[in-house]
């Protein structure tokens, strides 16, 4: 399926890992020239290299926190006038809620509510003016089922949802649309240090504490990095243009809920 997305030009936040690279990897494979970032140098520009050979689409790597303004402000540099913006952030560690201080709180919502949202502001009004605009905000399977421990997680999520719900609504009209991709439990280095973390707690294997998290999916496996990647670059494609304020699970079915 051709996306419609040769020549376009996106932002991808947090991506020289796990969904954000695959969401980036897609986006070039589209034809996209593709603004990608972490705060690893060397780590990103190694995997802008290799998109960049694989795709031979431009790929320009942003060495930045996308948590901070200068961050934000260097991303924006290097695509003043994105046709798409990925969202995306590292997730706050597993924590009982009692332990979750007002420090803590703060940067949680900075991190997964207040950044995305900043993004949104500099660049929708760009993509309405020029009639197109693609959002894809990564947030988590947790917006809709919440997971103990990462209480913090759920709640900025939840908030980033609504806050650009009626956001979504009010840029419809310009051919911009936001959505949402809830990603349930994916093979990437985030899940691997939590599986770790979790087995060190119980004085557990972490092989028994993987399988027991893939048995309790019903697809009975992780999700692909790649497949999360593909789902992106749908909603930013040409033909998604009247999906808008939507949230994706993508989760092996793991939540129960029919709606
Ligand atoms: N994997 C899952 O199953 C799952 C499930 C639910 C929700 N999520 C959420 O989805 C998001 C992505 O998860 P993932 O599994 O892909 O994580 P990951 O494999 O740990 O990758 C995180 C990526 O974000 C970058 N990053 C982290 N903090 C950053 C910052 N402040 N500024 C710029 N880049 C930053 C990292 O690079 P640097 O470290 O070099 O900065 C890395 O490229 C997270 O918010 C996570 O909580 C994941």
């Amino acid at each position: 399926m051709d996306l419609g997305l040769r020549g376009r030009s996106a932002i991808v936040c947090a991506s020289s890992q796990g969904l954000g690279r695959a969401c980036a990897a897609e986006l070039a494979r589209a034809g996209c020239r593709v603004v990608i970032n972490g705060r690893d140098a060397e780590r990103l520009a190694r995997v802008a290299d290799e998109l960049a050979a694989e795709t031979g689409v431009e790929i320009v790597p942003v060495t930045a926190d996308v948590g901070t303004p200068e961050g934000r402000a260097a991303l924006l540099a290097a695509a003043p006038a994105p046709d798409i913006l990925v969202t995306n952030n590292g997730g706050p560690p597993y924590r009982d809620f009692r332990e979750v201080d007002a420090e803590a709180l703060l940067a949680g919502i900075n991190a997964n509510m207040a950044a995305p949202i900043a993004l949104v502001q500099d660049v929708v009004d760009g993509m309405v003016v020029r009639g197109f605009g693609r959002i894809v905000n990564i947030t988590s399977g947790s917006v809709k089922m919440p997971i103990s421990g990462l209480d913090l997680s759920s709640g900025a999520r939840a908030g980033l949802t609504g806050f650009l719900a009626g956001v979504a609504r009010s840029v419809a009209h310009a051919n911009v649309t936001i959505n949402f991709l809830l990603p349930g439990t994916f093979d990437t280095a985030r899940l691997r240090s939590n599986t770790e973390a979790t087995a060190q707690r119980q004085g557990a294997d972490p092989a028994d504490v993987a399988e027991q998290r893939r048995d309790g999916i019903p697809a009975r496996r992780f999700g692909e990095a790649d497949e999360f990647g593909a789902a992106c670059a749908f909603l930013c494609s040409a033909q998604a243009g009247y999906i808008t304020g939507q949230s994706l699970l993508i989760d092996g079915g793991a939540f129960p809920g029919i709606l």
